[in-house]
């Protein structure tokens, strides 16, 4: 077999259906637009109209169809009303990947409660509706799919960026994606449903802008990275693209830290 047909026969989505939740901006737009170069077509989902439109703009004349869908992940209804656009449009769903979410610093002891609930149903109870609106349409139709959370290493330890950055709500919505991850792959493995998670350390987007817009602070943050660097958001992509496909048939309830070393 040629490198291309063992590399068309492992990572081509073509023919797929994915979903992408916060594609207008950082690791979700990357990972849309990868998702679209890979031939499949890619529903973008987030709040952020102008940004979405720019994310849909980038995948012209990409092998897959790249379609906008705005919608807020705190509410919950219109999640429900979203899923089925894209389900009446395209038959189903094949690929999610989930990676809106929001981080409110603040110290736990006065930390505002409305925030905290707000962070909560974006982060854990939003990215639960998607995976269950997904894995009904793949067990209707009976043919499986892949599932991929985009967690971080604030997930699976609470000391690897330092006492100073508080932020409880972002940490224990993480921590729940890792464990909903594990529970998830193994209630629907029977269906053939995969459901993994990446978490990431520092990767340059919006979300870092207060150390990304300061050099010295991004200097300070890379220094504890192994490989020296924050990420760029196409390398968290590709990691999910891999998860995604067939190349992965293996593995679930797995996350993957793409980290640079962080947690090494
Ligand atoms: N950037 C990092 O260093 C880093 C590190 C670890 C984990 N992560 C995770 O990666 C994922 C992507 O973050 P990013 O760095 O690309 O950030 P980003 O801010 O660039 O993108 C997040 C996107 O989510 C969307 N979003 C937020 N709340 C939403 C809502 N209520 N409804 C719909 N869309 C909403 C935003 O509009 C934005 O487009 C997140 O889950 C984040 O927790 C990022």
């Amino acid at each position: 077999m040629s490198i291309a047909a063992a590399l068309e026969e492992r990572l081509s989505l073509a023919g797929k259906v994915a979903v992408v939740t916060g594609a207008a901006s950082g690791i979700g737009r990357a990972t849309a637009r990868l998702m679209c170069t890979l031939g499949a077509r890619t529903a973008f989902l987030d709040r952020d109209p102008a940004g979405l439109a720019a994310a849909v703009a980038e995948c012209a004349g990409l092998a897959g169809e790249a379609l906008a869908f705005e919608v807020d992940l705190a509410d919950h209804k219109a999640i429900e009303v979203c899923f089925e656009g894209i389900v009446a449009r395209w038959g189903g769903v094949d690929i999610l990947v989930n990676s809106a979410a929001m981080n409110v610093s603040g110290a736990s002891v006065d930390y505002d409660l409305e925030t905290w609930q707000r962070v909560l149903d974006v982060n854990l109870t939003g990215l639960f509706l998607s995976c269950r609106l997904s894995a009904r349409s793949m067990i209707a139709r009976g043919v499986g799919g892949a599932i991929v959370n985009v967690a971080s290493v604030g997930g699976l330890s609470a000391g690897i960026t330092g006492r100073a950055n508080a932020n409880p709500s972002y940490r224990a919505s993480k921590g729940g994606v890792v464990n909903l991850t594990r529970a998830l792959a193994v209630e629907w493995a029977a269906k053939g449903i995969r459901v993994n998670a990446v978490a990431p350390g520092y990767v340059r987007t919006p979300m870092v802008a207060r150390l990304t817009d300061d050099p010295a602070r991004e200097a300070a943050a890379a220094e504890r990275v192994p490989l020296g660097r924050f990420a760029e958001p196409e390398e968290i992509g590709w990691v999910i693209a891999f998860l995604a496909g067939e190349g992965a048939s293996m593995v679930t309830g797995q996350i993957l830290p793409v980290d640079g070393g962080l947690l090494a």
